[in-house]
């Protein structure tokens, strides 16, 4: 066991986690291209891929629909089996995000020869782990030999066809409630870099492995109108894809939000993931700050999450109750952030202030 524990995983990889996304510019960019309209006449489609949702959701019976994600990423630390745990733990989150049930889970894993075989049974360990957490049941996987190490999960889940929470739903007069706090992608790049040693992490590791599950089980009991989990685009671009959706302005209280301890002075010594200012260019033109605002705040927005919380969009009247439930569950960190207005301007989606 010894050996193994001296591999330093995220030194095999150049990016780390989420922030190893594709960005949405260039996303976008491969989307264009390609014709879609066959796929969405589908009247059992009930989400597609159009709207940047955290999954597809495919209605098989009047009352029962498939969730379907998939999400693998590179090492975000250095422990094989808590590597394997978070990236369970973040695509299964996108099932949690729609309200639903994770029913079954396949491994996608992109192994480099020469490693010592524990180091992966570690890794998939990992993800077993809470993939049986989630109550969900692994049926197998496919693995690629690849240099870069790399593991992930496809996860189908359940939900009632009236259940599903998507971006489109949030109303002017909703509330929004963010259930994790904001600063894995600044985290593990100081990481990387020597910034901070595996103590400084530890904030980190638990938020990222644990599991959305209770705070999904609240919003389907308290009943919200939109929700998303909070993960690769940073706060703001989820945040956009859920207001652009859903036709609404969001204004959030940058003094709200949740943040992991000593993030905001890591981004000032400079410390931003790539995927920080990919996010930015991308997604800026439709944010807002106003008042006086800091760089680091700016960078906190952008910053891109691993297994990141729940982005809920609740009716203010509901709000209380749903607290009140989400601490009764244990999910502590949760913090109402700000509210859903009508949008007057185009190009205007999120205030910061
Ligand atoms: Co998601
Ligand atoms: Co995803």
């Amino acid at each position: 066991m010894g050996e193994n524990n001296k591999v330093r995983l995220t030194q095999l990889s150049s990016k780390a986690g989420c922030a190893a996304k594709f960005g949405p510019g260039n996303l976008s960019k491969v989307m264009a291209y390609m014709n879609v309209q066959e796929q969405k006449d589908d009247p059992n489609l009930i989400v597609g891929f159009s709207t940047c949702d955290d999954a597809g959701v495919y209605r098989i019976a009047p009352d029962y629909a498939l969730i379907q994600t998939v999400d693998f990423f590179t090492p975000i630390v250095d422990d094989p089996y808590t590597f394997g745990a978070i990236a369970a733990t973040n695509a299964l989150s996108d099932v949690y995000a729609m309200g639903g049930t994770p029913l079954t889970a396949l491994n996608i894993c992109c192994f480099s020869t020469g490693m010592d075989p524990e180091v992966y049974a570690q890794i998939l360990q990992g993800g077993l782990d809470k993939i049986t957490e989630a109550g969900a049941v692994l049926l197998g996987g496919h693995t690629v030999t690849d240099n870069e190490v790399k593991y992930g999960v496809s996860v189908t889940g359940y939900i009632h066809p009236e259940k599903v929470l998507a971006n489109r739903g949030a109303k002017p007069g909703d509330v929004l409630i963010l259930t994790k706090p904001l600063g894995t992608g600044v985290i593990s790049t100081a990481f990387k870099s020597g910034m901070i040693d595996e103590e400084g992490m530890q904030e980190a590791i638990t938020s990222m492995s644990t599991l959305n599950k209770a705070a999904s089980e609240v919003i389907q009991q308290i009943g919200v109108n939109a929700c998303t989990d909070v993960t690769g685009f940073g706060l703001a671009g989820h945040m956009y894809e859920l207001a652009s959706a859903s036709n609404v302005k969001l204004k959030i209280k940058l003094s709200k939000l949740p943040v992991m301890q000593g993030v905001p002075e890591l981004i000032e010594k400079g410390c931003i993931p790539g995927g920080g200012y990919a996010n930015r260019s991308h997604y800026e033109k439709w944010v807002a700050f106003e008042g006086n605002v800091s760089e680091a705040e700016k960078a906190l927005v952008f910053d891109p999450q691993t297994s990141g919380g729940l982005l809920i969009s609740v009716p203010g009247e509901k709000s209380e109750a749903l607290g009140k439930a989400l601490s009764e569950k244990n999910v502590l960190r949760y913090e109402v952030i700000g509210e859903v207005l009508e949008r007057n301007e185009p190009d205007r989606y999120i205030t910061f202030l």
